[in-house]
């Protein structure tokens, strides 16, 4: 998919929705990638947000040795790379880009991979880490979004446990809701 930079703030205002995202790291010359729903946005300008990860996840240790990532949008599109993603460790050995046939390009301020078919990416340097919660929080230096992007043509995905999903649905603006 081709993307374009974009301006850093408004990454938010797709972040700041909580959608499902995929976090990819760099261990060595592997490209990790796992599929999180804990994140949430805390500031606009400088973008940053807060992401809670396992200490079982592979990726995990490397993105507190390399404190990079980038935070790739997922939409319902796609959901399957979610849970091929989702349903395996890499262990640090495995490259789940090259098992699934996932595309990826190589970030430009971080050492990981943005993936191509992931409407729009977000380049994050750690901030903080807090090993004790699993608590990170990230701040964005660099947007990418799809040429084609608008609300309409994608859809976040959301997490609402227990194998549940929705899309970002129907949209009001304010002046409609207080009609
Ligand atoms: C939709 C979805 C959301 C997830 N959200 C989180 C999350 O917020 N935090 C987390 O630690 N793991 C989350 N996971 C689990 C990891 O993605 C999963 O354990 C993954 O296999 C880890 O890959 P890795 O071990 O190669 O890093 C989620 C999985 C799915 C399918």
């Amino acid at each position: 998919m081709k993307k374009h930079e974009a301006e850093l703030s408004s990454s938010m205002n797709l972040i700041g929705q909580c959608p499902v995202v995929i976090v990819t790291a760099r261990h060595g010359d592997l490209d990790l990638g796992m599929p999180v729903a804990w994140i949430m946005g805390s500031d606009y300008d400088p973008p940053r947000i807060a992401m809670t990860l396992g200490k079982w996840n592979s990726t995990y240790g490397p993105l507190v040795e390399s404190k990079e990532c980038v935070i790739n949008v997922a939409s319902k599109e796609n959901a399957r790379l979610v849970f091929e993603f989702g349903s395996c460790h890499s262990n640090l050995e495995t490259d789940k880009f090259a098992k699934f046939g996932v595309a990826r390009t190589g970030a430009s301020l971080v050492r990981a991979p943005l993936v191509d078919s992931c409407f729009a990416s977000l380049e994050c340097r750690v901030e903080k880490a807090d090993e004790e919660l699993g608590l990170f929080i990230l701040k964005g230096v660099k947007f990418w979004l799809a040429d084609d992007y608008s609300p309409e043509r994608y859809h976040l995905l959301h997490s609402l446990g227990d194998v549940l999903y929705s899309d970002d649905g129907e949209k009001f603006a304010k002046k409609d809701l207080l009609k």
